[in-house]
């Protein structure tokens, strides 16, 4: 993992406001060359400005019409470093898999920019949009069904060879396909077993050298652990952290509990309801939050050790989360927090380095979308 980033630096808490190297793409080759062209380790692979997907919300059956608009991913921004996890975390519902989605090239984005290398990836096509897709890979939440239960696992994994046939000789699939699986731990004996005849550790082993089948740069993994047993997830995580170092990846690790995301996490961004709340190394999220919503998700993380629970406040979250159809003005925390005041029903809180901790170099100083951001002691995990 990209140590450097775990030390708070400037640069950390302020993805969103850096400027975006943008390349000059003439043409589709340019656009081909930067795409293959190495990143150093530590600057910035992935850039994403103002993401915004709105789904339709539609009446009517013979005449559809749009009566509103769910939105799911409403303006977000962050940077995603060469060699480094950057951690997501929200409740579920607050945009997650559909940030993973538009980054995929899953879904269209209603509004914004994802730069890969400079290039912004939403306007992409032909061979350009090709090579970035091999670039950007993905490991599913639930490997009981994002793997085809009547294809073997050298079919699963070879599948992907089909797909950029350029990628791998067809002589040579079957031997490639046995060194994914030797790499995540299985035996390369298995490559004419089923899906059923793994556990779900084992299965989600195999998404991931799938994820690996075209040496991409960056793995996208929506809660890659959260099906599993507990005794499983730490193995299924400690394999992806080797493979990181191995292949030098880059990774974004979506979860939706906060403890897990610590571990392998380098940064974390905290989502509520569409937006960013609050950004920054994993020392500055946990140890220093200074959002009132990442405060209360760290809250209710048990704690195994007494001494630590004592003194610190437990931060019970009243009400729903509500609907991304219709959210609360100004702040879309508001309704849950108990901070809110006038202002908060008026203003959107913008994702910022609070002005009074600009300079400092307090750990608190970092990006924090709450107009009355400040740090408090909050029970944590140790
Ligand atoms: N294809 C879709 N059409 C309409 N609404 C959707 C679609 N996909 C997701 N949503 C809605 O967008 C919101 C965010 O969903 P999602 O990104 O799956 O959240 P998470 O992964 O954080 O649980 C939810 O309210 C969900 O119902
Ligand atoms: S801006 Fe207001 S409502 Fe939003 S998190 Fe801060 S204090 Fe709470
Ligand atoms: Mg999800």
């Amino acid at each position: 993992m990209a140590e450097p980033r775990k030390s708070g630096e400037a640069v950390d808490a302020t993805p969103n406001v850096t400027e975006v190297d943008v390349v000059d793409a003439g043409s589709e080759s340019a656009s081909v060359a930067a795409i293959e062209a190495p990143v150093e380790r530590g600057e910035p692979i992935l850039q994403v400005r103002n993401l915004v997907k709105h789904f339709p919300l539609t009446q009517g059956i013979l005449f559809k019409r749009q009566v509103g608009a769910v939105k799911a991913v409403d303006g977000i921004s962050f940077d995603l470093y060469q060699g480094e996890t950057l951690g997501i975390v929200g409740e579920s519902g607050c945009g997650k898999s559909t940030v993973a989605k538009l980054l995929m090239m899953l879904e269209t984005a209603t509004a914004g920019e994802v730069f890969f290398k400079g290039q912004d990836i939403t306007k992409l096509s032909g061979r350009a949009l090709k090579a970035v897709r091999r670039n950007i890979q993905m490991v599913f939440q639930d490997p009981y069904t994002s793997l085809n239960p009547r294809m073997t696992v050298g079919d699963i994994i070879g599948e992907t060879f089909d797909i950029h046939p350029d990628s791998a000789p067809k002589g040579e699939r079957r031997r490639k396909v046995q060194e994914l699986l030797d790499v995540v731990g299985l035996n390369p004996e298995y490559i004419n077993r089923y899906p059923h005849q793994f556990s779900g550790g084992q299965r989600q082993r195999i998404g991931i050298a799938r994820g690996l089948a075209l040496n991409p740069e960056i793995i996208i993994c929506d809660e890659p652990v959260s099906a599993l047993d507990v005794s499983v997830q730490a193995q299924v995580i400690n394999l992806m952290e080797k493979l990181q170092d191995e292949f030098n990846l880059s990774y974004i690790f979506i979860a939706h509990d906060l403890s897990i995301v610590r571990h392998i996490s380098d940064r974390v961004g905290v989502m509520y309801l569409g937006k960013m709340a609050e950004i920054g190394t994993d020392t500055q999220i946990y140890d220093h939050p200074t959002h009132p919503y990442t405060q209360a998700l760290l809250s209710a993380v048990p704690v195994p050790d007494p001494d630590a629970r004592e003194g610190r406040e437990r931060i019970i979250l009243s009400g729903d989360v509500p609907s991304p159809a219709n959210p609360p003005s100004g702040c879309r925390f508001r309704t849950r927090c108990w901070k809110a005041q006038d202002r908060c029903a008026t203003d959107v809180p913008l994702l910022a380095i609070p002005e009074r901790f600009k300079g400092s170099d307090s750990q608190a100083a970092h990006e924090s979308a709450c107009h009355f951001a400040e740090e408090k002691d909050v029970v944590h995990a140790a």
